[in-house]
C-alpha cells in the first residue's frame, strides 16, 4: 500500500521531531496519549494492544522499531520479518492514530553511550540465556517513552517478565506513565502469538502448538494445591513426552517479584513460565495459576 493513502488516515512519524510534533499538539488540546511499542510483523496479539490503547486513552502510538541493542550477535536481526507496509494497513485499519518508525541512527546515533538496566527481575527466566536482552529493551523503552511521552503504555503479558522490567523501570526513574498489561493472544490450537512463528515448519508448528496445553495442566495442578516441585516435575516429563528436546526453562515463580516458588502448595499469585527452543526458534509463553491456590 503506497504511504501517500496510509498517511492520508493516519499520521507516520519517521523522526522524533515529527513524533513530537504530532504529540505535543494533541496534548496541548488536551487529549491524551497511549501507546504500544512494537518491533512490526504485527499479528493480532499486537492488535489487542492498540484496541486496548484506544479505549485507554484519545490518541494511541504504535512504533515499529527492530531495536538492535536487544539482539546478541548471533541472534536474528538480520532475519527479524519486516513487513512495514502491511503493518501500518493494519494498524490503520485497527485505528491507531499515529505510527512512529525511528531510524537507528536517529535511535542511537554516532557516540551512543548509555544503557538502563533492571538488575534483579532481569536475573532469571529469559534473562539467564539472553544477558544482553533486557537491558537492550529497557534501553530502548526508556528512550521510547521520552520521546513519546505517553500517558500509558501497553504491553502484552506474552512477554511477562519484560512487563515486569518495564513496569519496575518506570516506577524506579519516576518515568510518569502508566503502565498496563494485556493479556495473551493465542492461535486456534493455543500457541502464543508472535512475529517469530513465521520461522516454524510444519512439523514445528504442530509441536509448537502442544506447548500452552502443558502449561495450562500445570498452573491447573498448582490451582489444585499441588507441590511446585512435583508440577513442574511432572509438566517437564509431559513436554519431553509431546517432543520438545531443547527446554530453556520450565518454572513457577510469583508474579510480581519473579521469585521461583518455594516448594510445597503456590501461596502467592503465580505463574508458570516456559522457553524452549523448536528447531532455530526459541518460543516462550506463560499461564497464571489459576485461584483459588490452595483452596
Ligand atoms: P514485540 O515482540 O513486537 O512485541 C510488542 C508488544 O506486543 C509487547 O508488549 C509484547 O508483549 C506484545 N505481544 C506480542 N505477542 C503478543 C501476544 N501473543 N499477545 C499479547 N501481546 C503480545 O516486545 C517487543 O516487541 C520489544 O521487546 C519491545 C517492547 C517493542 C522493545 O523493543
Amino acid at each position: 500500500m503506497p504511504t501517500a493513502a496510509v498517511d492520508s488516515h493516519m499520521g507516520v512519524a519517521r523522526t522524533l521531531k515529527a513524533l513530537r510534533a504530532r504529540v505535543d499538539n494533541w496534548r496541548n488540546s488536551g487529549l491524551s496519549v497511549a501507546f504500544a511499542p512494537t518491533m512490526g510483523a504485527l499479528h493480532d496479539g499486537h492488535l489487542s494492544l492498540v484496541k486496548r490503547a484506544l479505549s485507554l486513552a484519545d490518541r494511541t502510538v504504535v512504533s515499529i522499531f527492530v531495536n538492535p541493542r536487544q539482539f546478541a550477535a548471533h541472534e536474528d536481526l538480520g532475519s527479524y520479518p519486516r513487513t512495514e507496509a502491511r503493518d501500518l494497513e493494519l494498524l490503520q485499519k485497527a485505528g491507531c492514530h499515529l505510527a512512529y518508525i525511528p531510524d537507528p541512527v536517529e535511535m542511537y546515533p554516532a557516540g551512543y553511550q548509555t544503557s538502563v538496566s533492571v538488575e534483579g527481575l532481569s536475573q532469571g527466566l529469559c534473562g539467564a540465556s539472553r544477558p544482553h536482552f533486557f537491558g537492550g529493551v529497557a534501553t530502548v523503552v526508556c528512550k521510547l517513552l521520552n520521546q513519546c511521552r505517553p500517558n500509558v503504555a501497553i504491553f502484552g503479558e506474552k512477554d511477562f517478565q519484560q512487563l515486569a522490567i518495564i513496569k519496575r523501570m518506570v516506577r524506579d526513574l519516576d518515568l510518569g506513565v502508566d503502565i498496563v498489561g494485556a493479556p495473551i493472544v493465542r492461535e486456534k490450537d493455543g500457541l502464543a502469538m508472535s512475529s517469530r512463528n513465521v520461522y516454524l515448519n510444519e512439523d514445528e508448528r504442530l509441536l509448537a502448538g502442544r506447548l500452552n496445553g502443558v502449561l495450562a495442566e500445570t498452573a491447573a495442578a498448582l490451582g489444585r494445591g499441588e507441590a511446585a516441585s512435583i508440577a513442574v516435575r511432572d509438566g517437564r516429563t509431559k513436554l519431553e513426552a509431546a517432543g520438545f528436546t531443547a527446554i530453556d526453562y520450565f518454572e513457577v515463580r510469583d508474579s510480581a517479584e519473579l521469585a521461583l516458588a518455594p516448594d510445597g502448595p503456590i501461596e502467592r499469585e503465580s505463574r508458570v513460565f516456559a522457553a524452549v527452543i523448536v528447531g532455530r526458534t526459541r518460543l516462550i509463553d506463560n499461564w497464571a495459576v489459576p485461584a483459588p491456590l490452595n483452596p
